[in-house]
């Protein structure tokens, strides 16, 4: 990683965007992919507990809570499993991956999530006003273009309720295609590689599309201005994962003891992968210990 950091540092670039993984990767691809590596406990499960911590912090007194492209639910079941007491709408605009987000909310006896098709550039369905907090994770980079972005930021803040909070969490773009194929490698282990000797497993491939689909961090700073109270917060020093986020309430004590349960449940090499990312978010000056 120390490579990636001093190519990403020093040498001049930026990489043009790349398009979003749901106009590239057919929707079989996405599925397969959240279901093998991508799965709670799969290569990224040190960063899906990481912002089930930050997004418990945010979210808390919520009632009612919106996540933004929910796709599958890897992220919102876990979420809504340490937070019983909240409601939770997933808003997807493709109702396969709502399909098994519903089939896995059942298989888990999760009552407190209800899955809603809908756009999320331009809700119909959900009720202005109507949410205590607004959630997203990884779902900014699959928007279309800025346009959709300011949209869709701009939606978010009409769906809260006076004091709402907000949690947003994506990539920021990467200047170097080969700072991408750094993170695509690492965690990869047996999957197939392609004829450029690139890691070409589903996940591999939805990781790599969605690191290249990303937003700049400019961009992301730009349009935060858009949500009243939001502040952007990028890991350091090398800007590839962002919160943009209202201010942190603190864990409740049961919230706490969930996230710990969970925590000692990861694998030697998932719990160094969550020091790091912790580490790197505190450094760019996000809260300093989401699980305490
Ligand atoms: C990378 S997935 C993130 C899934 C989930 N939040 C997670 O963290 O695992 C991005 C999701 O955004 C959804 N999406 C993209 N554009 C959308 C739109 N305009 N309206 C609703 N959902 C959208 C995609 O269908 C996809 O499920």
């Amino acid at each position: 990683m120390a490579g990636m950091f001093l190519q990403e540092w020093l040498l001049p670039g930026r990489q043009t965007r790349g398009a979003p993984p749901s106009a590239s990767l057919p929707v079989q691809t996405r599925i397969e992919a959240m279901q093998q590596d991508g799965r709670i406990d799969g290569r990224t499960a040190a960063g899906y507990l990481y912002q089930s911590g930050g997004i418990s912090r945010t979210i808390r007194g919520a009632r009612t809570c919106v996540d933004l492209g929910c796709g599958t639910g890897v992220q919102l079941l876990q979420v809504a499993a340490l937070n019983p007491a909240i409601h939770f709408t997933g808003v997807d605009n493709c109702q396969a991956l709502l399909d098994v987000a519903a089939r896995t909310a059942d298989a888990r006896g999760l009552s407190n999530v209800t899955w809603v098709h809908d756009d999320i550039t331009r809700p119909a369905r959900l009720e202005r006003g109507s949410f205590d907090a607004v959630i997203g994770t990884m779902c900014l980079h699959d928007l279309k273009d800025v346009e959709s972005l300011h949209r869709c930021l701009r939606s978010a803040a009409g769906l809260l309720s006076p004091g709402g909070a907000i949690y947003l969490e994506d990539f920021a773009r990467l200047k170097h295609p080969r700072s991408i194929e750094l993170f695509v490698h690492r965690g990869h282990v047996q999957g197939p590689f392609a004829a450029t000797g690139a890691p070409s497993d589903p996940f591999s491939s939805l990781y790599r599309a969605s690191l290249r689909a990303a937003f700049s961090l400019r961009e992301l700073r730009d349009a935060t201005s858009l949500l009243p109270g939001a502040r952007l917060h990028a890991t350091f020093p090398v800007p590839f994962l962002c919160v943009i986020s209202t201010p942190d309430r603190g864990l409740e004590p049961a919230i706490r003891q969930g996230l710990s349960m969970l925590r000692t449940a990861l694998t030697a090499s998932q719990a160094r992968d969550l020091a790091d990312l912790a580490r790197a978010f505190a450094l760019g000056g996000f809260t300093k210990n989401v699980f305490a």
